[in-house]
């Protein structure tokens, strides 16, 4: 069920996700769009502070913003991640850790740039040997 999924039209949700970035420090834009079960796309872009560790990265802003409506790492069923980078971006490792945590193991993650470079993956290649929940039992 979650297998097909249109690619590209997620990539270019990221894009447009991207053009709402805030960065006045990096001017690095990033955007994110999250699909949904439900067919909604949930869109996040990096926003930058004047105290630089409070920034806020792409992934982590849609997230967020899906979690902050309701949703649950079972109703996601991919994610994709556009920067303007040579090769697909890659995810830094806080955005790593939250989204081990935030997206369920058939979540497509979908890397890509403005030159539609692509690569898709789950997320524990994202992250191997990952700390999650299960390490607090
Ligand atoms: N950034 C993201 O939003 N996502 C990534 O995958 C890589 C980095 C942001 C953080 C910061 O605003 C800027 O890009 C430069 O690091």
């Amino acid at each position: 069920m979650n297998n097909v999924i249109d690619v590209n039209r997620l990539v270019e949700k990221a894009i447009v996700a991207r053009s709402n970035a805030y960065t006045p420090y990096s001017k690095f834009n990033v955007g994110c769009a999250v699909l949904l079960k439900n067919g909604e796309i949930v869109m996040g872009s990096n926003i930058e502070n004047a105290s630089f560790g409070l920034t806020n990265c792409a992934e982590r802003s849609a997230l967020f913003s899906a979690f902050s409506q309701g949703y649950r790492g079972d109703d996601i069923v991919a994610l994709a991640v556009v920067g303007d980078t040579e090769q697909f971006i890659s995810p830094c490792g806080a955005c790593r850790q939250v989204i081990i945590e935030l997206v369920n193991d058939n979540t497509q993650i979908i890397l890509s740039n403005l030159k539609g470079d692509i690569k898709i993956l789950d997320k524990h290649a994202l992250l191997p040997f990952s700390f999650t929940s299960k390490d607090l039992e």
